[in-house]
């Protein structure tokens, strides 16, 4: 271990193809460099008058980042993972779990470069949080959402083995549009055996920061 106030910093998550780790502030100014356009950012979000469109939603990814770790408790959390394929970042990849000890729910959320999309890594890097999620931190379910037409995403959460679970009516850029849930029960995650496929360092050190017990 060599954060060890912080042993996050130590996780991390491989698959076939990928390799994630828990962003640091070293990966920051790179990661707003490649934040592609089309990624949805807090609406709520604080953000400032400047001009470049792209320094904006950086400056909005950087507080993001120092938000997350900044208010981490065991029950609430939020851990973006950088992605990476044979050493370079390609994208992001979020795990969240609100009330998580009493829900035992994740939810995730994710970005690829464009030159990076439908080769399979979106559906590889969500199944490496889950992997994570449903192994050692226990998870009973996972869900996520996206708008009706963002097939990538919803493609990804079908082709896992998440279920449709109902639609909201939102505000969308001045209009009412629908976002759809869908979910995944622990069961139906293990029947996939997609874990095989994930292997998991450094995360006994972590335990403690989601309120398991050390080992
Ligand atoms: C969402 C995103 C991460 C998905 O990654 P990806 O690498 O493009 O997806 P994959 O190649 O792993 O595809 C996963 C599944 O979705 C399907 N899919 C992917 N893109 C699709 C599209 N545009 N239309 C229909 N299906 C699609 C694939 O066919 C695959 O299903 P299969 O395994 O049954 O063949 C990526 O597209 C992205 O960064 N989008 C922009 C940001 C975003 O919208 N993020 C989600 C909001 S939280």
């Amino acid at each position: 271990m060599t954060h060890r106030y912080w042993p996050l910093f130590d996780l991390r998550l491989s698959t076939a193809d990928l390799e994630l780790r828990p962003m640091t502030e070293d990966d920051l100014a790179a990661l707003c460099d490649l934040l592609p356009d089309d990624v949805e950012q807090d609406p709520a979000a604080t953000t400032y008058d400047v001009a470049d469109p792209r320094t904006r939603r950086g400056t909005v990814l950087h507080q993001t980042y120092w938000k997350h770790y900044g208010t981490w408790s065991v029950d609430a959390w939020r851990l973006q993972f950088v992605v990476r394929r044979a050493g370079e970042a390609i994208g992001m990849q979020e795990l969240e779990g609100n009330d998580f000890r009493t829900l035992r729910t994740v939810d995730t959320s994710s970005f690829l470069v464009t030159e990076a999309r439908g080769l399979g890594f979106g559906k590889q890097m969500r199944a490496a949080v889950l992997a994570l999620a449903f192994g050692p931190l226990g998870a009973q379910a996972a869900v996520s959402s996206a708008w009706h037409d963002n097939h990538a995403s919803l493609g990804v959460s079908r082709s896992l083995g998440y279920r449709p679970n109902g639609v909201s009516l939102l505000a969308r850029d001045g209009a009412a549009d629908i976002l759809s849930h869908l979910r995944m029960t622990r069961d139906e995650w293990l029947a996939t055996g997609l874990a095989d496929g994930v292997l998991i360092g450094g995360f006994d050190p972590c335990r403690p920061l989601f309120g398991l017990p050390s080992t």
